[in-house]
């Protein structure tokens, strides 16, 4: 008999969105009659832009000719999708990125969870709290975590607490630490940080030797204020940080699955000894082992996002998200409850009322008004007392839940 990896066993028993995803099969079960309105997880609901579809009809028939049929490609992605990328994603905003520091890869999930592969096990990692649950099961696995703790926390995480008493902007850790995730516009108090805020992030990094992992899977949703679009529009920050981009929520993607990490050049880790190592190095070496690439047909419906039509129908699948999002936030605040959220982001983060806890409130909306939300505490103990609701349904069922949601009463 094998071994195990112990440290799955200190994990709570199952992953967050699965356990939402249960209790609302057992309510459904039970009152089948009941018209429930999902705005936990965060996925999609419109369907793919027709640019796409074209794409990826193309790309089949591509597959379909022996003459233009593709097997195995490039591992860090084909040329054709990773030079789109570079010249919309970063050349048109003056950013200078090299083809050979993206890796295409299959989601920002996957890859914000493997990237711990190539460091090392003694980092210590800090956490934005509440946070996207995968950066802490990730390190837990990795046993990097320590042990889950009365309070919520893991021993060995250092948490970096965002409430409404910091205006949901985390302060920069006491103690030292090697490594921090940052994920932004945040997933889940879908709160940003202009470039004053994440300067301040970077220059932190640059003087005490910690390496950032910027997760930018919702960039798409920036429209307004002095949001950057990517951190490498920092200064320095290429010295210092990891960025991870995501098709899934940009256009659609996420029973598609295409994603991308940038690894600068510029970007060192360290042995014990304090000999220098290009993490681009070790990323393309663990992608090329690990990884046998995206899909051809995937990534010509990835590059496809970029064409002028492609840009314009992700465009309006972003503002219709947006303006859903609009809806959910004003109808919350005009009932006096306290959100924040919903401008440059899908994610609404509303306080529950009544002094709930974020399961009662979850549970009265489920079982009161067949709403579905993520309660906050599955994102960390500072996500106590709040709910996540996300902009990602359609508008007939976004405009019908807050219609509901107007019975809460205060
Ligand atoms: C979420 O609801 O937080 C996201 O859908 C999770 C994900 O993108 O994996």
């Amino acid at each position: 008999m094998a071994f195990i990896n112990e440290n799955y066993t200190k994990l709570p028993s199952s992953y967050l969105f699965s356990d939402i995803a249960r209790k609302v099969t057992e309510f459904k079960t039970a009152h089948p009659d009941a018209n429930i309105i999902r705005l936990g997880i965060g996925d999609v609901t419109k369907p793919l832009p027709p640019a796409i579809v074209e794409a990826l009809h193309k790309a089949v028939d591509e597959m379909a000719d022996a003459s233009t049929f593709r097997g195995y490609g490039p591992e860090q992605g084909y040329d054709f999708l990773v030079n789109t990328i570079v010249e919309n994603d970063y050349k048109a905003l003056g950013l200078d990125i090299s083809s050979d520091e993206i890796f295409v890869s299959d989601g920002s999930k996957s890859d914000t969870g493997n990237i711990g592969d190539i460091l090392g096990l003694d980092n210590i990692v800090a956490i934005t709290d509440p946070v996207y649950p995968v950066y802490v099961d990730t390190n837990v696995m990795a046993g990097r975590a320590g042990d889950l703790q009365a309070n919520g926390k893991w021993s060995e995480i250092v948490y970096l607490p965002c409430t409404a008493e910091n205006d949901f902007v985390p302060e920069l850790p006491k103690e030292k630490v090697d490594i921090v995730y940052l994920c932004y516009p945040n997933n889940p108090t879908g709160t940003t940080l202009t470039k004053d805020q994440l300067k301040v992030w970077v220059d932190y990094a640059l003087k005490n030797n910690v390496l950032i992992l910027f997760d930018g899977a919702y960039e798409a949703f920036i429209t307004e204020g002095d949001v950057p679009h990517s951190i490498y529009e920092i200064e320095g920050a290429k010295e210092v940080a990891i960025e991870f981009r995501s098709f899934s929520k940009t256009a659609g993607f996420t029973g598609t699955r295409c994603a991308y990490t940038v690894v600068p050049k510029a970007l060192m880790g360290y042995t014990k000894s304090g000999e220098k190592v290009s993490l681009n190095k070790l990323w393309n070496r663990r992608h090329t082992t690990k990884f046998n690439g995206v899909p051809y047909i995937i990534q010509r419906a990835a590059e496809a996002c970029y064409s002028p039509e492609g840009k314009k129908q992700v465009k309006d699948t972003i503002n219709y998200y947006l303006t859903n999002a609009k809806i959910i936030r004003e109808a919350l605040s005009t009932q006096g409850l306290q959100v924040v959220g919903g401008i440059n982001s899908p994610y609404i983060w509303v306080k529950t009322p009544n002094g709930m806890t974020s399961w009662q409130f979850f549970d009265y909306l489920l079982s009161e008004l067949n709403i579905v939300g993520t309660p906050g505490v599955g994102f960390g103990p500072s996500g106590e007392g709040y709910l996540r609701l996300t902009a990602f349904g359609t508008l007939e069922n976004t405009r019908e839940a807050v219609s509901r949601l107007k019975k809460i009463l205060i």
